[in-house]
């Protein structure tokens, strides 16, 4: 039984804002996920109440054939996430596997959501086109967004950061929201996606930056392996020597400029490479440099972390997010006719 004083509590932490997201532990985080997700988690931890978890169940949505290796790659995950600064004294890191609610709100929003809903879904549609290596015609699949809606709802948020990608998503979860206010009172307040800004990261080839190109730069890496890659890396496929003109627009290397070199640096750079009088080595030692710089602090952070150490933080949040969670599950349970 909650005590008065107890509700009071959970109506004012309802008011103050809350963030959710996740990610699915398919492997090593590249500095893509940094800029393009991390570090946005990394400063809402400070302005909001932030859940952050390990998404596994969405990972076995398509990847269900070989399920050994899931627990390693979520405390991998967990590895990468505390090294760039998430720190769980500031939000709460879990196991989404570990907070059995999340189950029980997915079947229950299973109910009420039309098939239709889902067989529109454009990244369900992109999806089952493009990707041919697995089958994707089973029914965890179909039903993903139904499981990314009751991750959010589960925790009432107002700000959701995501990808541009997960935005179908976003406005699935807000119309299954409407749907449950509509058919059983009041529940869910509609969560709003926040879009992290679009940083451009390519590949070290030019491609997309992914796991299955090999072409990335991990948050994992050391100097002695981001060197050669760096070497290796692509810049504008027309200067042949350095006494060519560039263009840094085309360049492949010249966008990590942008993300990692102070804006005087990047002028001189931009006017060396157009005038010829700056080549790529030389371009690649700055960004060398920048990279070590910028790495060095989350590999002094990693090398201090235990497996005994993420293991407890996971503990420690799963139990605090399963808090919540029941708080939210028992407003749904009652408004169902279930408690
Ligand atoms: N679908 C997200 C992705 O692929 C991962 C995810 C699962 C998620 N549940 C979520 C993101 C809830 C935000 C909120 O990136």
């Amino acid at each position: 039984m909650s005590t008065a004083e107890d509700q009071i509590q959970v109506s004012l932490q309802a008011q103050c804002s809350r963030t959710v997201s996740g990610m699915r532990p398919t492997g090593p985080l590249h500095i893509g996920h940094y800029f393009g997700a991390l570090k946005n988690f990394v400063s809402m931890q400070h302005d909001s109440e932030a859940f952050f978890f390990v998404a596994d169940w969405h990972a076995l949505t398509s990847d269900y054939a070989d399920t050994s290796r899931v627990g390693e790659f979520v405390e991998a995950m967990v590895l990468d996430w505390l090294s760039v600064g998430l720190d769980p004294e500031s939000c709460t890191i879990f196991r989404q596997s570990s907070v059995k609610q999340h189950a029980e709100l997915h079947l229950l929003l299973s109910m009420i959501t039309p098939n239709s809903w889902l067989e529109r879904n454009p990244t369900y549609k992109e999806q089952q086109q493009e990707i041919t290596t697995k089958d994707l015609g089973n029914y965890g699949f179909l039903g993903y967004p139904v499981l990314m809606a009751s991750d959010i709802l589960l925790y009432r948020p107002s700000w959701v950061p995501v990808g541009q990608d997960q935005l179908p998503h976003m406005e699935l979860t807000r119309e299954i929201a409407r749907r449950f206010n509509f058919l059983y009172g009041e529940t869910f307040p509609e969560p709003q996606a926040r879009l992290t800004p679009s940083a451009k990261c390519p590949g070290l080839d030019g491609r997309k930056m992914s796991k299955s190109y090999g072409n990335g730069i991990y948050l994992s890496d050391s100097i002695e392996e981001i060197s050669p890659k760096v070497r290796s890396m692509f810049t504008d496929p027309a200067r042949l020597r350095k006494t060519d003109v560039g263009n840094p627009d085309v360049c492949n290397l010249f966008p990590y400029h942008i993300l990692l070199t102070d804006e005087a640096t990047q002028s001189e750079i931009r006017e060396g490479c157009t005038k010829a009088t700056l080549g790529c080595v030389d371009c690649k030692k700055i960004f060398m440099k920048g990279l070590e710089d910028f790495l060095a602090p989350f590999q002094e952070r990693r090398a201090q972390i235990t497996q005994a150490h993420i293991r407890e933080v996971l503990a420690y949040g799963n139990e605090k997010a399963a808090k919540a969670a029941e708080e939210t599950m028992q407003r749904v349970r009652t408004a169902m006719h279930l408690a």
